[in-house]
């Protein structure tokens, strides 16, 4: 049975439609105020939320902001006659559709079906995804970021365009991730993908690796060894942080790239292979080619199509829903307030940070909610210069808060050492990232409180 929640202050109206609703066929439950709201919604699940956006006890475009992105409910919003601005608002700030005050019951139905359908879509496309991935894996691919999903429609036309890709990310966005997802959903995806770790091998051990060595070849082939092109014949061939590739190797590499042939080293056949060729790199290739530290002709083979991932900062949107995402293999839960400050952090480690932190608290939880065991590092400063001046007792209070947090990050532990509560170790923790942020960007407010 799909299910309704109203939040709703005008009791006559909520009624109504409560009525009307579960003759419908909904299970229905109905609220007065935003509180009362923020409660049922953390601990159900509905399908829709009916929210009137102006509530007696507070803002609903507030609870919209806060919980659109956070829960899997999609939200109607209803407002007043011709109160348009606060529509837009609230469709930016994520509902699916707004009625106006005062409507028929026939327009609630229509707008309820169409954000039910949209669910079931959404739904539909998520596992269609997940089980096209590793089912092991515990991806996801769920997203309401424009940036994130223009890269995943880049990743499928480069799947089916059978052209080289090169995928530009910092570390732990998801370069290799999507790289097999690429690979999944290309016609090669039946044959092998074979992963060349470009920054774990040693420069002499290169060529035999890649391209294999006949026996006798040197000293130590003892047999002959097929190299890692030649496994990945029909399929892809994914070169992870291409950038660390010594010159040497770049110039064999390019041969490789332009003709799709090689010879095993100490090999006179030359032997032709069909794949496809992934790369990825966290450095900035183009500013390498400059200092002639990478070739400009290798770059160009491999960039057929370049595809941009963004860092976790840039698409704070999806933040909520990576983290419900890691904690439902742990049937855990997280509250509203930890999700917002996760949501500011910068995340310099990306999805692997959070999943990281998210794993770590739920291990380390025993109840329902993680959140006492969630604390969203300081950034780290730039500053090598502790105070660059004599300190003032604040620079002292946050070197200490800084301190605690290396030894402990844990806020509760924290709060309790210090004597006061877990909210104000945040506020503080929030004070010292963010002078920590006006540090590196020059900013004359205070100096950097170094943490290590
Ligand atoms: N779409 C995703 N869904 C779930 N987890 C993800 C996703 N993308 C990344 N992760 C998590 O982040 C980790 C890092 O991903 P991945 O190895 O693909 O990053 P990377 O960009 O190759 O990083 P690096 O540059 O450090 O090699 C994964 O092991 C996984 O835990
Ligand atoms: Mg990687």
């Amino acid at each position: 049975m799909e299910s309704v929640l109203i939040v709703e202050d005008d009791r006559n109206l909520s009624e109504l439609m409560e009525k009307r609703l579960r003759s419908a066929g909904f299970r229905v439950d109905s609220v007065r105020s935003g509180r009362s709201a923020r409660k049922l919604l953390r601990e159900n699940c509905y399908d829709v939320v009916l929210l009137d956006i102006r509530l007696s006890d507070g803002d609903g475009l507030e609870l919209l902001r806060e919980l659109a992105g956070a829960v899997d409910s999609k939200f109607i919003v209803i407002t007043g006659y011709g109160d348009v601005s606060t529509a837009v608002e609230a469709m930016r700030a994520g509902a699916v559709d707004f009625i106006q005050k005062p409507f028929s019951f026939d327009i609630l139905q229509m707008s309820i079906d169409r954000a039910l359908k949209e669910k079931r879509l959404e739904e539909e496309n998520l596992t269609l995804r997940s089980f096209l991935f590793e089912r092991d894996h515990e991806i996801t691919f769920e997203t309401r970021s424009t940036l994130f999903r223009k890269v995943l429609e880049m990743v499928a036309r480069a799947a089916e365009a059978d052209v080289n890709v090169l995928l530009r990310g910092e570390t732990g966005t998801g370069k290799e991730i999507l790289a097999r997802y690429l690979h999944k959903l290309s016609a090669r995806q039946e044959k092998p993908f074979v992963v060349v770790d470009c920054s774990s091998i040693p420069e002499h051990l290169f060529e035999s690796e890649l391209f294999g060595h006949e026996k006798g070849a040197y000293t130590g082939a003892l047999q002959r060894k097929l190299g890692l092109v030649e496994l990945a014949d029909g399929g892809t061939l994914f070169l992870d942080e291409i950038g660390e590739i010594p010159l040497s190797v770049q110039a064999k590499l390019l041969r490789f790239v332009e003709t799709k042939s090689f010879r095993r080293v100490g090999g006179l056949r030359e032997i032709r292979v069909d794949v496809r060729i992934v790369s990825a790199t966290n450095r900035n290739l183009r500013e390498m080619v400059r200092k002639g530290e990478f070739r400009s002709d290798l770059l160009y083979r491999i960039n057929t199509m370049e595809i941009e991932i963004p860092p976790l900062r840039k698409r704070r949107e999806d933040i909520p829903l990576l983290v419900k995402h890691f904690l439902r293999k742990f049937r855990k839960k997280i509250r509203e307030s930890t999700l917002r400050e996760l949501s500011e952090y910068p995340w310099p480690g990306n999805i692997r940070e959070l999943r990281n932190t998210i794993e770590r608290a739920s291990l380390l939880t025993e109840g329902e909610y993680i959140d006492e065991h969630i604390c969203a590092p300081p950034e780290e400063p730039g500053e090598e210069d502790l105070f660059g001046r004599l300190p003032t007792l604040k620079d002292l209070e946050l070197m200490y808060l800084a301190y605690l947090y290396r030894r402990f990050r844990r806020a509760d532990r924290i709060a309790e050492i210090l004597g006061c509560s877990r909210r104000t170790v945040f506020r503080r923790l929030r004070e010292l990232r963010k002078r920590n942020g006006d540090s590196e960007n020059g900013s004359a407010s205070g100096s950097a409180v170094h943490l290590d």
